[in-house]
């Protein structure tokens, strides 16, 4: 009982349902949908997606289990959990907090942008279609003058409805919010896959994203699946752990893994059919990875296609679902931590984070590209080439990507099957025996085994061998 009225106090999801929708709303977001299209395009298409899964299937739902083991053993916020579970470990979870952190700075902006392109596909798509390299410049102040709208208002509205998704509570607001989106998204793709893939090349396309070609297969293609399948699943920033400390002990965590990751990987292979066979179909583009490439070559494609500012309304609709499902996600694992371990009424550790990440993130639009209204500051970064100068935009970006990230993976992995066990979270999977887990020798083998070094892979290719991961 007393447990219980702790529970109603922090918060907890109303149903297993729920609580599935809300952690595929935190997988799904622009990793899902915006990077991994054009990671399959450059890895070779059928081999990355091919390699996506293998590790996907090994290690991404591998350590979703044990990240929500963590969680819903400890019912705490993720610092407070790691603490919990084994004296001294609290540093994995500020690892995690300050992970997110970092990933907020360039997310609540991106996030915006996508809200600035609905926006622009309602109100002005003819201005969008004419020059979308300027369209998309101007946006992130990379043409003349301050960019109000790309650095000021959208991200403000972003961050505004992250904050009021979470000030709804996580059953009122998180899980609410998600049972809404994440049909709605959902539906949405399909509508859009079935629009693109009707276009005239398509097939190309969609064949070159399916057929295996093993020539391609090398060390930086399986590091690139391998931090995608990360990031995309929203692992190694104490998110699933906080996500998974609002669940009770009646739920199956090993179902709802499936789900959750079934769903993730669902998206992602029905955007890269969506986007790579429209890039094939539209003869005078090339694909890029991210960056700029969602903004301005989507554009060219939509211009050329029938109906083509609805689909690209749409497509911008979903995109910022997406991301404001993630965003929520993210940010909770902040707002968790700064109520609980600090004290702060919730109220107030939503503003304030909300401002904080408001503010810092501005200055990733203001040092993105060549914006006149960049700031004069430098930062340096370094690979095994040595060092060189950066802009703030691109260093918050490598921090996250190269080193927080990683490093957050690598030691709640390590957490799990070394410090608090394999014994011990298979405990917590089985619930006395309620839940069967039969493949929990190979669950451990892999989280003690196999999982670590592929992770510390990640973190010496990305550090050493400048390989880009999410
Ligand atoms: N999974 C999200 C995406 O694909 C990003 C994310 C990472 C969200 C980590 C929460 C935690 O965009």
């Amino acid at each position: 009982m007393a447990k219980e009225r702790k529970n109603i106090q922090r918060g907890c999801w109303s149903s297993n349902q729920g609580f599935i929708l809300a952690a595929a709303g935190s997988a799904v977001g622009l990793g899902t949908i915006w990077k991994f299209p054009g990671k399959a395009y450059t890895g070779g298409g059928g081999i990355f997606c091919l390699l996506y899964l293998l590790v996907t299937l090994l290690l991404g739902l591998v350590l979703m289990l044990g990240e929500f083991a963590v969680g819903r053993a400890a019912q705490k916020n993720c610092v407070a959990a790691f603490r919990h579970l084994r004296k001294g470990w609290a540093w994995v979870g500020f690892l995690g907090v300050f992970s997110s952190l970092i990933v907020m700075l360039y997310y609540a902006e991106v996030g915006g942008w996508v809200l600035a392109y609905v926006i622009a596909y309602l109100r002005e798509p003819e201005l969008v279609f004419a020059d979308p390299s300027a369209y998309f410049a101007e946006l992130t102040g990379q043409g003349e003058g301050f960019p109000w709208e790309g650095a000021l208002l959208f991200p403000l509205i972003f961050m505004l409805l992250t904050a009021f998704v979470l000030s709804g509570g996580v059953r009122g607001g998180i899980e609410k919010f998600n049972a809404l989106a994440m049909p709605l998204l959902l539906l949405f793709l399909f509508v859009l896959a079935f629009a693109t893939l009707s276009l005239p090349g398509a097939e190309e396309g969609l064949r070159f994203l399916f057929s295996v070609d093993f020539s391609k297969l090398n060390a930086s293609t399986l590091l690139s699946a391998l931090g995608q399948c990360f990031f995309s699943l929203s692992l190694g920033m104490s998110v699933m752990v906080t996500y998974g400390s609002y669940l009770s002990s009646g739920e199956n965590l090993l179902r709802s893994v499936w789900a959750i990751t079934g769903l993730d990987t669902l998206v992602a292979f029905l955007s890269a059919a969506i986007v790579v066979p429209a890039v094939f179909a539209t003869p005078q583009i090339s694909m890029g990875e991210g960056g700029s490439f969602t903004f301005t070559a989507l554009a060219t494609v939509f211009s050329g296609m029938p109906g083509g500012v609805y689909a690209g309304l749409l497509f911008y609709i979903l995109l910022f679902f997406a991301a404001l499902t993630s965003s929520v996600s993210l940010m909770e694992a902040i707002v968790s931590f700064l109520s609980e371990e600090w004290g702060l009424p919730r109220r107030l550790a939503i503003r304030s984070s909300t401002a904080l990440i408001f503010l810092l993130g501005m200055a990733y639009t203001l040092s993105y590209g060549g914006s006149a209204a960049a700031l004069p500051l430098r930062f340096f970064w370094f690979d095994s080439g040595g060092v060189y100068p950066v802009s703030l935009a691109e260093f918050i970006e490598l921090l996250a990507d190269r080193l927080a990230i990683p490093l957050a993976a690598l030691a709640s992995c390590l957490f799990v099957g070394w410090v608090w066990g394999t014994d011990s979270a298979c405990r917590e999977i089985r619930q006395q025996g309620k839940f069967s887990f039969s493949w929990a020798g190979l669950w451990s083998f892999l989280i003690k085994y196999l999982a670590p070094p592929a992770i510390a892979c990640i973190l010496l290719g990305g550090l050493f061998f400048g390989l880009s991961l999410s």
